[in-house]
């Protein structure tokens, strides 16, 4: 794994009692916790060769304590629409200004985190990586873009750059012999991960949402048994998923494959079902099909459209589809399976308190399912949760820490929770928290879905922590019980005033769910209730806000 062959290698150099030969910063910019995580480990991996080490958060390095480091290795994720991550934004903005400090005597190398499947690729790393480099910073390695499967090229990069260093500073290296303890104990969290993950029984399955509703929405409980995983409320598990057997079926028939062939070394049937996304097309398969049909439809929308135009006619389209429209022309066998990309885990925000439900995980999950016409298509790993657990009742999963999504450490900072839909999610977890640690701080909840008498999940918990008063206020938007759209941000701005004077009294603002038009929305209503209030104006209100987010009151779980 990725910690091993950091610490091993590590061992080979440190020299116990040398004293760190210099301070690396490792920064990092992080929405889910990998890259915050992965700094973790480059940290120890330095610190196991004799650097001294530490990492920090981009936005708590302003511009003029970056000018004064010598060694800076980024590691920083890529969110939404190759934006910054929500910790990197005011590091970014101080960066881009004109007043921007030299940086000669700085050495750097970037690590970038994202998903290839999406167009701005690692966008906040190259970003970072040509502005540190404009601003007169001295590359110390290629930087390096991690597609999902991160951890082997993460564990390279760390690698060769902490040699670099060693080389560079002189951090002293000595027989492997001499130094049995210099290498840092791995972290407890990290010991289970996407190749090696545990497998906990699943032991809740349960309806949420009603059974008339459009939705489904189910909650899990995991049984942590004797894995010696352990959580913080606002974390994420990740689920790594099983494909349908039917759909694997259809796709070998398709390819008329029996699914007994050798495939990377294993058969392909179960390549297909544990190893590779079969439901959803990889950018590449979609340019491998206009290549090999130049006429069809799909490639009239790639030449003429914009990708909005390509993701509303991907939309409630497969691979399969889409291999059956190309026809003759679809690649076969040998031609498809490197255009499938590796099955990936899933992340759940986890929906529970460990001080409340101790040994277990609990989340929230929707059913992804829609029909068109003659088939009917599914979400992977919800579907997976929801009815195709195998029969000895476990699931492969791990931890995905988020240090930087929790409740405050102060128990008397009031909170307040935004979050439709799934997105209840995590502030159930803070809830349970909360309460089982006695905390006086208040707590305010902004909830909804589509119907009231369907959607409202948890609705008895609810109002049980209503009535003990952990939940001091209740705000409810069910979107479709009339005429006029009511959503969460409705009742933000309906409420202006009570939010203001919270915000005042050091609240903190939590907001969790879909990002690419829910997080955005409630930002705007944020700024728009805080202008409001203040009557000063949009940048005083953008100020405010930026503030908020510098003292890390003011954190997004969306996706
Ligand atoms: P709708 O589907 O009726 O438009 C959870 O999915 C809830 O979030 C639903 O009630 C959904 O409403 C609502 N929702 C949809 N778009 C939203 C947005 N931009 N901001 C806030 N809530 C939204």
């Amino acid at each position: 794994g990725f910690l091993a062959g950091v610490a091993a290698a590590g061992r080979r150099h440190a020299g116990a009692g040398d004293p760190p030969a210099a301070t690396i910063d490792v920064l990092f910019g992080t929405q889910t916790g990998n890259a915050e995580f992965l700094a973790g480990e480059v940290v120890a991996g330095a610190r196991g060769r004799g650097l001294g080490a530490r990492a920090t958060a981009l936005d708590d390095v302003p511009p003029e304590k970056l000018a004064a480091m010598s060694h800076v290795l980024v590691v920083t994720s890529t969110y939404g629409e190759g934006e910054l991550p929500d910790n990197a934004l005011l590091f970014w903005e101080a960066l881009q200004a004109e007043a921007a400090p030299r940086l000669e005597g700085l050495r750097y190398a970037v690590l970038g985190l994202g998903d290839r499947g999406y167009d701005d690729f690692c966008q906040a790393a190259k970003v970072i990586d040509t502005r540190l480099e404009q601003l007169g910073a001295v590359k110390l390695h290629e930087r390096v873009d991690c597609d999902v499967d991160f951890e082997e090229p993460a564990a390279a990069w760390t690698a060769a750059v902490l040699d670099l260093l060693v080389a560079q500073t002189g951090a002293t290296a000595t027989p492997a012999a001499a130094t049995p303890a210099a290498a840092p104990a791995p972290r407890a969290r990290s010991s289970w991960n996407r190749r090696n993950p545990y497998r906990s029984r699943l032991a809740v399955n349960r309806l949420l949402s009603s059974p008339r509703g459009a939705k489904e929405i189910r909650h899990y409980e995991f049984d942590l048994g004797d894995s010696g995983l352990t959580y913080a409320a606002g974390d994420a598990l990740a689920v790594v998923p099983v494909n349908d057997e039917a759909l694997v079926g259809e796709l070998l028939d398709h390819l008329g494959a029996r699914g007994d062939e050798d495939a990377d070394g294993r058969p392909l049937a179960e390549l297909l079902r544990t190893g590779r996304e079969i439901r959803t097309p990889s950018k590449e398969l979609v340019a491998d099909l206009v290549e090999r049909a130049p006429e069809s439809e799909l490639a009239a929308v790639v030449a003429h459209g914009d990708r909005f135009d390509l993701d509303s006619w991907l939309w409630g389209r497969d691979i399969l589809d889409l291999l059956r429209d190309a026809g003759p022309a679809a690649p076969g066998l040998d031609g498809l399976l490197p255009l499938l990309r590796p099955l990936q885990a899933r992340q759940y925000s986890i929906s529970s308190s460990p001080l409340a439900h101790p040994g277990r995980v609990h989340l929230t999950v929707a059913s992804v399912r829609y029909g068109t016409g003659q088939r009917s298509y599914e979400g992977v790993a919800s579907n997976y949760l929801a009815s195709r657990v195998g029969a000895d009742g476990t699931v492969g999963v791990y931890l995905q820490p988020n240090a930087s999504f929790g409740v405050p450490a102060d128990d008397d900072a009031p909170m307040i929770m935004i979050g439709p839909g799934t997105g209840i999610a995590p502030f159930r977890g803070f809830l349970h928290e909360r309460a089982a640690r006695g905390a006086s701080g208040r707590n305010w909840l902004f909830f909804g879905d589509r119907h009231r008498e369907t959607d409202f999940v948890y609705e008895d918990e609810l109002t049980a922590l209503r009535a003990d008063g952990v939940l001091t206020e209740l705000d409810l938007a069910f979107s479709r019980d009339q005429a006029e759209k009511i959503y969460v941000q409705t009742r933000m701005r309906e409420r202006a005033r009570e939010l203001y004077a919270w915000l005042e009294e050091g609240a903190y603002v939590y907001v969790c769910g879909d990002a690419s038009r829910m997080a955005k929305d409630v930002e705007a209503a944020l700024l728009g209730v805080i202008a409001e209030r203040r009557g000063r104006g949009g940048d005083d209100a953008g100020e405010y806000l930026a503030e908020l987010r510098r003292a890390k009151r003011y954190v997004r779980d969306v996706y």
